[in-house]
């Protein structure tokens, strides 16, 4: 299994695009910015040559001498009305003819429900009967359609590199595609405003080869397995014992709760606390001890465990592959 020591990450840039959605994305991206090094260049020519002009005249002089302004008029009306308009009249056909095809590929039924939690990813798979947190596994052979919503304020999904941004509205059910024509792991991002801990909340999509990906949501469809090693039989029962089990779910397990993550394959997701910590036993009994001091905001309470016990619960959560 991986064993990671640090939260991977990947490129977030837009002129990287790992999938046809994102590819015209970036090529829309570098059309924008052609035209407005072409405009902003114009304007500067125009600027300069109004400048040299301007030197020579007398101050005296009246600013539109009568012969002048049929020109000055053919300037202003052509150059700031008819020249603006025209350009702005091509760019918006271009984004919009885009933006129509940037959700036109072939969905394939995999549905994943997206829900935004401050400050977390609610990751559900209904078919599977799979839930989990902050990354969202996909095939590479086809788009995944991904339901999006909030549990509480306004959330934006963005993945630069396969989609461009989807908001996750209270009340309200979003819909997006997301597909890679290559298999890996790509980093997201709430792009919407959300509260404190706004810029810690990171989603990962990992895209596996089709046989891969079959193996792997295999395995997370399964329930936890009972432990057999003595430490991690003793984080068990102690993870039961504590209030855990009244926010968390592990399957399999008497716990239930749904205020925060499932943990059932916790040991098998690249992060934990959204992209802030890798899931190692370190990092998962610092989290328990004081996710306040970690992630200020965060509604998970800290619990003061002995050190031994704290060990074996996150020994525990972490063998939860
Ligand atoms: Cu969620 Cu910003």
């Amino acid at each position: 299994m991986m064993l990671l020591l640090q939260v991977p990450s990947p490129s977030m840039s837009i002129f990287d695009p790992v999938s046809g959605p994102a590819a015209r994305l970036a090529s829309l991206g570098a059309f924008l910015l052609v035209i407005s090094f072409l405009v902003f260049g114009l304007v500067m020519v125009l600027l300069a040559m109004g400048l040299r002009r301007g030197r020579g005249g007398s101050v005296d002089e009246p600013p539109l001498p009568h012969v002048e302004a049929k020109v000055v008029r053919r300037w202003v009306i052509g150059g700031g009305a008819v020249f603006s308009a025209s350009v702005l009249a091509v760019v918006l056909v271009v984004v919009l003819a885009t933006l129509r095809s940037s959700g036109a590929e072939a969905a394939q039924e995999a549905d994943v429900e997206l829900v935004g939690h401050r400050w977390w990813w609610e990751v559900r798979y209904p078919a599977l009967g799979i839930v989990s947190a902050n990354e969202i596994h996909i095939p590479t052979d086809s788009a995944v359609r991904i339901k999006v919503r909030s549990a509480d304020v306004i959330h934006s999904l963005w993945v630069p590199q396969l989609q461009g941004k989807m908001d996750l509205i209270p009340g309200k059910e979003n819909e997006v595609r997301i597909s890679a024509t290559r298999a890996g792991i790509y980093r997201g991002e709430c792009a919407e405003y959300c509260g404190a801990q706004h810029a810690h909340m990171e989603l990962f999509i990992v895209a596996h080869e089709p046989a891969e990906y079959a193996a792997w949501m295999a395995a997370r469809r399964e329930p936890a397995v009972a432990p057999t090693d003595p430490l991690l039989q003793r984080g068990a029962a102690l993870f039961q014992a504590h209030a855990c089990v009244y926010c968390h779910t592990v399957r399999g397990t008497p716990a239930r709760g749904r205020m925060g993550p499932d943990l059932t394959h916790v040991g098998a997701r690249l992060s934990i606390a959204a992209g802030m910590l890798p899931t190692t036993q370190g990092a998962l009994a610092g989290w328990i001890a004081n996710p306040g001091r970690i992630k200020p905001g965060t509604l998970m309470p800290g619990f003061a465990i002995a050190g031994e016990d704290l060990r074996a619960i996150a020994a525990y959560l972490e063998s939860l592959e």
